[in-house]
């Protein structure tokens, strides 16, 4: 997707960062940035920078950071192409060529989907779909919940869909972008999903963007899924999310299956969710944390579904949303479950479900014998590891008198390991980011976590400090580049950063830091918003620049020196190289 530069230099001057994020934060001014309280994360005291000289923002808690364009696309929740479009409507530009196709075909995805979704629904309910409809009732589905699911069913002949799809007007291109269509090797197509029962997945906005398909018999995968396309990402999607969210309910219940779920709402639970065949992801877990306050996790109770819920628990503890596991004996999934004990029983379940940290430890606590010294000893040191890792000292207080309870040992020695448990899990923390850092020393390339303030390698700082250079004063670029060729560059984010610059440069651009980010990953992006907003008040001169250049073209750090050399000592060793230019 090119989008020409002259396009992007167009509708970045139409578009002043300072005024965009002024729709959405309260920026006070302070010299030559702005500060208020960042829309990405929640704070108190105002991290979140804005440098109208770049036209960049940076917030320092949670190292966002961009230009208009990725400031737009965040706060929206939209993709890239959708950002350029809005800010070109915003500010009354045509919108470019490519842009126009992609979502030309989006459209025609978005009606074949409904059109498919029609197709199969109609052909549950013919001749057709006469053990497809058994099947369903053999699941005690009513009629009523098979229309407000749209349930389908795809016939067993290989070109149903496709040719209906053609006599409607869609090009075989078309229907194999939407995954509905497949192509043999010898060029043929065919429709993907064959005699199964079709579950439509719909978006928020009512579009159906993708199908589950299930096998009643036979031989094959159990569930078929629509793959990857324009309009579906299927580490995004949810399944039922469009009724869920309309049940008015703040807290989800989410499940393994569409079948649970289906299940579930035919019960009355209306907030039941579940993913998409795949395990659950930090996106799906930000969507629901927007719409909901409270999650039960009600995944399977087999060992997989066990495990599943450890993780889908990691996931979520990343979130604004209080967990609950629901334990479930006697059935092995909530499908099961509603149609052995009804709907009831299945409530009271939810409403004793275990917060996520009385789960862990019930785990935990199945694998000890405590009346025995050392399991009791076991249980109770791997109980304060778990309690070691949650922020709230209460809480800790409050777990820590229950395990004392529980085993009968006094709470002061529970509260003294608990300690020891904590100084661990901090060593163990800075042992991890010590290997990290070297073995990506000895990649070659030296990558820093840029977010760790001050830790940044004396070659990677001068490179990053040379590129910031030459966004803020174009000029710079020939003195850089006389000197230096890409090769210098060792840090690859900075390296990229040069060679797009030098790119732009040859097609005669004035680059800016917005226009650099449109050829950008979204780190370096990030890297570069905290050098501008850092540097905001500093003027570096020609001499700060040359000693950069020239701390580029000694020879390199030896692994050992990069080890050994603290953020000080870096500081000092610039200080010198300064103090011996004057
Ligand atoms: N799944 C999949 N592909 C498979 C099996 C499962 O994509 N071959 C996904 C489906 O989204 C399914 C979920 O994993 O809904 C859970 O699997 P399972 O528990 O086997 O399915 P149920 O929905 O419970 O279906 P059923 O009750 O019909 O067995
Ligand atoms: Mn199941």
């Amino acid at each position: 997707m090119a989008i020409p530069a002259h396009y992007i230099q167009e509708l970045l001057q139409r578009n002043n960062i300072v005024d965009a994020i002024s729709a959405h934060v309260h920026l006070k001014r302070n010299g030559r940035i702005y500060k208020g309280l960042c829309p990405f994360h929640s704070e108190r005291t105002p991290s979140f920078t804005v440098y109208p000289d770049t036209q960049s923002y940076y917030c320092f808690g949670c190292g966002a950071g961009g230009d208009v364009i990725s400031f737009t696309k965040e706060i929206n929740g939209l993709t890239y192409i959708e950002t350029i479009k809005m800010l070109a409507q915003q500010s009354g530009m045509p919108l470019p060529d490519e842009d126009d196709k992609l979502s030309r075909l989006k459209s025609r995805i978005y009606e074949m989907n409904k059109i498919a979704a029609r197709y199969f629904h109609a052909n549950l309910n013919s001749e057709n779909g006469k053990n497809a409809r058994a099947y369903l009732r053999q699941r005690q589905l009513s009629d009523k919940t098979i229309v407000n699911f749209g349930l389908g069913y795809a016939g067993d002949d290989w070109r149903g869909l496709c040719n209906y799809l053609k006599s409607k007007g869609f090009t075989e291109n078309e229907m194999v972008s939407a995954y509905l269509v497949g192509r043999s090797d010898k060029g043929n197509v065919y429709d993907i999903f064959r005699n199964r029962v079709m579950f439509p997945i719909i978006d928020l906005r009512g579009n159906v963007i993708a199908f589950g398909g299930r096998l009643m018999e036979g031989n094959g995968p159990k569930y078929l899924n629509s793959g990857d396309t324009p309009v579906f990402k299927k580490s995004n999607g949810l399944f039922a999310l469009n009724i869920a969210k309309k049940s008015g309910k703040d807290s989800f219940i989410l499940a393994e299956g569409y079948m649970d779920v289906i299940s579930l709402h035919q019960a009355g639970f209306n907030n039941a969710i579940a993913t998409l065949g795949t395990a659950l992801t930090n996106q799906q877990a930000k969507l629901i944390a927007d719409y909901a306050k409270n999650v039960v996790i009600a995944y399977d109770s087999d060992d997989a579904g066990q495990k599943a819920t450890r993780r889908a628990m990691d996931i979520f503890s990343k979130e604004d949303v209080i967990v609950q596991v629901l334990q479930m004996s006697g059935a092995k999934d909530p499908d099961e479950y509603i149609k052995k004990f009804g709907r009831e029983r299945f409530e009271m379940l939810i409403n004793k479900a275990d917060s996520a940290l009385d789960f862990e430890i019930y785990k935990l606590r199945q694998q000890y014998d405590i009346k025995d010294t050392q399991g009791r000893i076991d249980y109770l040191t791997k109980a304060c590891d778990i309690l070691a890792s949650i922020p709230s000292p209460i809480l800790q207080d409050v777990y820590c008198s229950r395990l004392a309870n529980e085993t009968g040992t006094d709470k002061n020695s529970i509260k003294l390991q608990l300690e020891q448990s904590k100084n661990k899990a901090y060593r163990n923390n800075q042992y991890q980011r010590s290997k990290e850092i070297l073995k990506e020393g000895i990649a070659g390339s030296i990558k820093v976590d840029y977010r760790q303030q001050g830790n940044t390698l004396p070659k990677v700082f001068a490179q990053q400090q040379i590129i910031s250079a030459m966004i803020r004063d174009n000029d710079i670029f020939n003195l850089v580049n006389s000197q230096l060729t890409e090769d210098d560059f060792t840090d690859l984010n900075m390296k990229n950063a040069f060679v797009q610059y030098k790119t732009l440069k040859e097609e005669g651009q004035d680059v800016s830091y917005a226009l650099l980010c449109h050829l950008l990953d979204e780190e370096t992006r990030k890297i570069l918003a905290k050098i501008n907003v850092d540097n905001a008040d500093i003027i570096i001169t020609q001499n700060d620049l040359q000693m950069h250049i020239d701390n580029l073209k000694s020879a390199p750090m030896g692994q050992n020196e990069i080890r050994q050399t603290s953020v000080e000592d870096l500081q000092k060793r610039i200080e010198s190289l300064k103090e011996k230019r004057k």
